[in-house]
């Protein structure tokens, strides 16, 4: 059950770090962030909900999720919520209890944790990666490290 689901291993970060380059291949673009959410989602049993966010002017456009359900909240202002505070600071946000975070934009209701990881192309945010997990304090420094690896590559390949 993903809601009982044990964090992420620095084993199994570096074995979807392995499957994710080859699953991408030689996509780029958006092809390339359809394949990442997709396997980031099913290869990871506390993500939930994991999508890829656009920078569109002053704006968060979502650009590809993977996940249950579709979210409302499509484009979100930079500044606002867990998303647009971290594009706006250009620094990965983890909140181990959504409940306790005043900034958080509710997109779904079974969402315990999130982790939020700025995209970063030619020393810009262009973009981020936003995953939702079930299970309370679902993000470690492991998922940290691991999703900012993801976002360099996502990055490379934007
Ligand atoms: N929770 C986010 C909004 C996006 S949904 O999680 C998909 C936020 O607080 O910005």
């Amino acid at each position: 059950m993903k809601a009982n689901a044990v964090r992420l291993s620095r084993e199994q970060a570096k074995e979807v770090l392995v499957r994710l380059d080859s699953t991408i291949n030689s996509a780029r673009g958006r092809a390339a962030r359809e394949s990442m959410v997709k396997l980031l989602n099913s290869a990871v049993p506390t993500y939930t909900w994991v999508g890829i966010y656009a920078v569109e002017g002053a704006d968060l456009v979502l650009d590809a999720w993977s996940g249950p359900a579709a979210t409302e909240h499509t484009r979100i202002p930079i500044g606002k919520g867990v998303c647009g505070f971290a594009a706006k600071a250009g620094r990965t946000e983890i909140v181990s209890d959504v409940s306790k975070d005043p900034r958080y934009l509710q997109c779904f209701l079974s969402t315990k944790s999130e982790i939020v990881v700025p995209i970063s192309a030619q020393g810009k945010v262009v973009g981020e990666i936003d995953i939702d997990s079930d299970q309370l304090d679902g993000f470690s420094s492991v998922d940290r490290e691991f999703l900012e690896a993801v976002a360099r590559k996502a990055g490379t390949l934007w």
